[in-house]
């Protein structure tokens, strides 16, 4: 894996193995010599792996998405090439003063954290809010999501009974997999946050542009964006909306308990969604597409594609997600990879 890949969180369908094919292929239509003086729009950032390997290649990046979670990652290393977390940064995060937050002890505890891990984010969450600097803040949030991921199962916040069988010592009960993550739920934060701010740092670099961090619903964005490269890479049809899989780092992100509201692009309206998405990125030379669905079949997106791109160029690739507890095998899908060139 890219080294740079560290600084970013797991998450839920990221694409950090298909970047080299992704950019294989736009090399096809814009030169790699030209890449210094090309825009990359990402209208569907996530976890950013697209937005940061299109910056290291050089190019300008506008990044997007309409969740906090995502924009914490590309304030602190798309838009960000200077800002990095240092020791006094970390330390501050212990400095908790007496009207800290209890959020997160109140709310998720037992079911989601431990005590003591509950009681040290709602300290440091608290101490974040009152960092000045907009970037450093998002940078220590950063820091924070990387350390509630890293002392839960599979980087995901939903361990149903995983911190009680730890407590219970029922370590039978854990699994081969789980069992990995009990050294972390061990460990003082401050080890974990020093090796992790390790890697945030070194996702941090300039590439000569300025680069934008965005944070809207995708079609207002891809309104206003310009550039050369488009990627779209949305929710899939009758996958877990990411709304559900993130609705605890969200809730704690925002310090407020709310129902999620699912994306409309894991609905039944996701074929005229993605057909919309095609006619609203018809200003961009080439526009890369990512998709799959649990619901509807590839053949059918292909169609839904070439309804308004004839001429696009759809391939199934191998995809297998970082996350999740199924088996190799299992966790290997097939997925499009859609290229449309408009000349
Ligand atoms: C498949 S993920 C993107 C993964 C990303 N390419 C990566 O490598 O990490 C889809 C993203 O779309 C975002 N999203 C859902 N609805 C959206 C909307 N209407 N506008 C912008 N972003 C949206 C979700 O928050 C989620 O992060």
């Amino acid at each position: 894996m890219w080294s740079r890949f560290k600084a970013l969180p797991s998450y839920f369908g990221g694409k950090r193995q298909l970047c080299p094919a992704i950019f294989r292929e736009l090399s096809q239509f814009i030169p790699r010599d030209r890449w210094q003086n090309t825009t990359l729009v990402d209208g569907f950032c996530g976890g950013g792996a697209v937005s940061l390997y299109a910056k290291a290649q050089g190019m300008r990046v506008l990044a997007n998405d309409l969740a906090e979670r995502s924009k914490i990652v590309i304030d602190a290393l798309i838009a960000n090439d200077r800002v990095t977390i240092c020791q006094e940064d970390i330390h501050r995060l212990f400095a908790v003063g007496p009207n800290g937050s209890r959020f997160v002890e109140e709310h998720f505890v037992p079911s989601m954290f431990m005590v003591k891990h509950a009681r040290f984010i709602d300290g440091a969450l608290s101490v974040t809010a009152t960092v000045e600097h907009a970037t450093k803040r998002q940078l220590l949030r950063l820091l924070l999501i990387r350390y509630m991921f890293a002392v839960t199962p599979y980087s995901q916040i939903h361990s149903v009974n995983y911190y009680q069988w730890i407590e219970d010592e029922a370590f039978h009960r854990l699994g081969m997999s789980r069992t990995k993550k009990v050294p972390y739920t061990c460990m003082h934060p401050l080890r974990i946050l020093e090796a992790v701010a390790e890697q945030i740092n070194k996702g941090v670099f300039p590439n000569g542009h300025r680069n934008e961090a965005h944070q809207r619903d995708v079609f207002d964005f891809l309104a206003q964006a310009e550039g050369d490269i488009c990627y779209l890479d949305p929710p899939y049809a009758g996958a877990q909306a990411y709304e559900k899989f993130y609705e605890v780092l969200d809730q704690v992100l925002e310090q407020q308990v709310r129902p999620f509201e699912a994306s409309p692009f894991n609905s039944e309206k996701a074929k005229e969604l993605l057909a919309r998405l095609l006619e609203a990125t018809r200003k961009f030379r080439v526009v890369v597409v990512s998709y799959g669905s649990q619901r509807y079949s590839l053949e059918e997106f292909a169609d839904t594609i070439r309804s308004v791109e004839p001429a696009a160029d759809i391939r199934p690739v191998n995809f297998r997600y970082a996350i999740g507890s199924k088996s190799n095998q299992e966790s290997l899908r097939k997925e499009l990879l859609a290229v449309i060139h408009h000349g």
